[in-house]
């Protein structure tokens, strides 16, 4: 495929009006890396990819998204946002899961994968993990982004909510009760051993907050405390000798190469 990044003023105009959040840039600094060791702009494929913001910001950075969705509606979400972005050349969405993919690939491979907040919501997440492996050329990249259990065990206790806090705990999914919106939530080292198994290595993985789903909304009067919030999780996560802390993460975030 042609190099097809945008001059740097395309890319700042088609750029979303707010700073991308940490998982986004991450995502689009990955995409960089694969760009520069390939010598091209990369063949994506969003599995679960919703109205796209991760599609729309790698097509602003020129790359080619393929988002497979099973929702009409976040489709046309998508759509709508990459006319907007005037990007719709290099998004394409599909309707489907990961049963779909051989089809909506037809045979040919991606440079890199993202799945993001969709693992909690399918049949099988191994099953998945292994068509999102088949998917990806040898030595291609693997976005994966799921809900963690502890940062929920955390928030419900912390709420006072002691019996959703033990129930998810114990569950199975990391549900906290029937009426929990999310299917499953996942501990740090099962994430890491389904994706072992389906046949990704060099695992990194990052936790996206600690705090800042856990601070009740009455204490961030401002901006500033807002920001000063944000500032000090953004510490927490990355901070060396803090690697243990990845496992209270609201959301767990794995890089991951296939094998
Ligand atoms: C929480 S949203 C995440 C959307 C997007 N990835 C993001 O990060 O903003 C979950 C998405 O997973 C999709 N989804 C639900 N079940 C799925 C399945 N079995 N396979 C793939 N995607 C699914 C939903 O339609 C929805 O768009």
């Amino acid at each position: 495929m042609p190099d097809e990044r945008p001059t740097q003023h395309q890319a700042a105009s088609a750029r979303p009006p707010l700073r991308p959040s940490a998982v986004v840039a991450t995502v689009v600094g990955l995409a960089e890396q694969c760009h520069d060791r390939l010598g091209r702009s990369l063949d994506v494929l969003d599995l679960g990819g919703g109205t796209g913001h991760v599609a729309v910001a790698l097509a602003a950075a020129g790359h080619r998204v393929t988002v497979v969705d099973p929702s009409p509606d976040a489709l046309a979400a998508l759509a709508r946002r990459a006319r907007e972005s005037g990007l719709s050349e290099r998004v394409a969405g599909v309707q489907g899961d990961s049963d779909s993919l051989p089809t909506v690939l037809a045979g040919r491979t991606v440079d890199l994968v993202c799945c993001h907040g969709a693992l909690e919501f399918v049949d099988d997440p191994g099953a998945t993990l292994r068509a999102l492996a088949s998917a990806l050329s040898r030595g291609g990249s693997l976005s994966l982004l799921v809900a963690g259990r502890l940062a929920v065990v955390f928030a419900k206790a912390i709420a006072g909510e002691f019996t959703h806090a033990r129930t998810a705990l114990v569950d199975p999914q990391g549900r906290w009760g029937p009426h929990d919106p999310l299917p499953r939530r996942f501990d740090l080292d099962q994430v890491e051993r389904l994706l072992t198994d389906a046949g990704f290595s060099a695992l990194q993985t990052r936790a996206t907050t600690i705090l800042g789903h856990l601070v009740p909304a009455a204490l961030l009067d401002s901006d500033a405390d807002r920001a000063a919030l944000t500032e000090l999780d953004e510490l927490l996560v990355s901070g060396p000798g803090r690697e243990f802390l990845r496992t209270l993460g609201s959301g767990l975030h794995v890089l991951a190469r296939r094998g």
